[in-house]
């Protein structure tokens, strides 16, 4: 049987290793990808410090972008030679830090023309997580066509109700951003360090908040009712800010104070898992998977945890998310790449290990780390 090198997690808290894994040829409407790049996220992180739903020994990675090397017998839109990025997560021959991965064609969008791999596999599981999140979690239409003009804008019910991002400068934070932007929400609110808010501004912010100022809950409050609070249907108040997205899930670091915010009627949606405790050089990472438990909540507010995993049950999403409309946002120039730090090593093994060793440093701000996987020249 073909085999190629894969890196993989293989102890918790251990240096990740190099190794053989088979090349799986593919069936039905699936494609073997040749990955040339990946983008390292904090579930590797997860993973590999805090053993996060892993069966060692587990190929890492679950955003990939490289060139179409063999389909598989049903496969509609995809071709040899085709240049692809996309998010595939469910076992190993599918993950990213390997010279091949075996992928069904709906993981996989096209490179629109004009961009760089590097520049689009910093799309694929975020703007996933966005999509999943906003719909299903927050209960927040982004229909497909997207509207467009004007005067379909006003249709949106929740056109002018804030919503607040919560770590804005995070890749899920800056891809929610342009996404609601781009469908219209206009009262987006979102918190980061001072030095992004300029950016953030830019892609669809009105308002930003500095997470680290200890009075950042009574601040989003204060400017939501100078704006004007928004109103139900019915003419009664509704919380001040009925909808949450936290990127981040720390439970001092974002849900504590988000608590602040949230009242009777506010829905909170939080990218699994809540962080208890982060992982550093000497110490393992806690986890929880209760965002509702995690925080002392008013009364009424709903607080659910975002698994971006179950995407696939939405059927339209499944078909079309990845191969349709992501890269139709991104040749649109609607969502722009996050910002890319390229992570350099001599081997596939160590742009990995720095990549970890840079996530565990929590050295990544309002950036994508990102690196070549595959040495093979074909
Ligand atoms: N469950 C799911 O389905 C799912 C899906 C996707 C992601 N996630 C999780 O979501 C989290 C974010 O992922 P990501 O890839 O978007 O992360 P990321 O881009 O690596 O996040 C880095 C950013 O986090 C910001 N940050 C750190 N602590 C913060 C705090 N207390 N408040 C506000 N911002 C803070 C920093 O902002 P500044 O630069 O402004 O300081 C930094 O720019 C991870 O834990 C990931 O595993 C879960």
């Amino acid at each position: 049987m073909a085999t190629h090198k894969a890196v993989a997690t293989v102890a918790v808290r251990g240096k990740l290793a190099l190794i053989d894994v088979p090349t799986v040829a593919p069936a039905g409407r699936q494609v073997r990808v040749h990955v040339e790049w990946t983008a390292s996220t904090p579930l590797d992180l997860h993973q590999n410090d805090g053993g996060l739903l892993v069966t060692h020994p587990q190929v890492l990675g679950d955003g990939l972008a490289g060139t179409v090397v063999e389909t598989g017998p049903d496969v509609q839109s995809l071709r040899v030679g085709d240049k692809v990025f996309g998010f595939a997560f469910k076992d190993n021959t599918q993950r990213a830090y390997q010279d091949f991965a075996t992928v069904a064609e709906t993981a996989l969008g096209k490179l629109p023309p004009g961009f760089s791999l590097q520049e689009a596999v910093t799309l694929p599981n975020n703007t996933v997580t966005v999509f999943h999140a906003v719909t299903k979690d927050l209960g927040l239409p982004l229909d497909w066509p997207r509207p467009v003009s004007q005067e379909s804008f006003p249709k949106n019910p929740h056109a002018d109700t804030p919503i607040l991002i919560w770590g804005g400068a995070s890749s899920c934070g800056q891809y929610a951003l342009q996404i609601l932007r781009a469908w219209g929400y206009t009262n987006l609110l979102a918190t980061a360090s001072p030095r992004h808010h300029a950016y953030l501004r830019s892609i669809g912010a009105r308002h930003t908040f500095d997470y680290r100022d200890g009075d950042v809950a009574s601040k989003i409050l204060k400017v939501v009712e100078e704006d004007g609070r928004p109103q139900r249907p019915q003419g009664q108040h509704g919380p001040a800010v009925p909808f949450v997205l936290d990127c981040i899930a720390s439970q001092k670091g974002s849900l504590s104070v988000i608590a602040g915010v949230a009242q009777k009627g506010t829905r909170v949606a939080a990218l699994l898992p809540v962080i208890v405790r982060d992982a550093t050089d000497n110490e393992a990472p806690v986890y929880c998977m209760d965002v509702q438990a995690a925080v002392n909540w008013a009364a009424g507010v709903e607080a659910r945890g975002v698994r971006t995993h179950f995407y696939k049950d939405d059927v339209f999403f499944r078909e079309h998310l990845q191969p349709t409309i992501v890269p139709e946002l991104l040749a649109a120039g609607i969502v722009k790449p996050n910002k890319q730090r390229i992570v350099e090593g001599a081997t596939l093994l160590e742009r990995a290990q720095a990549a970890m060793d840079l996530l565990r440093g929590k050295a990544v701000s309002g950036e994508r780390l990102v690196w070549r996987v595959s040495d093979l020249k074909l």
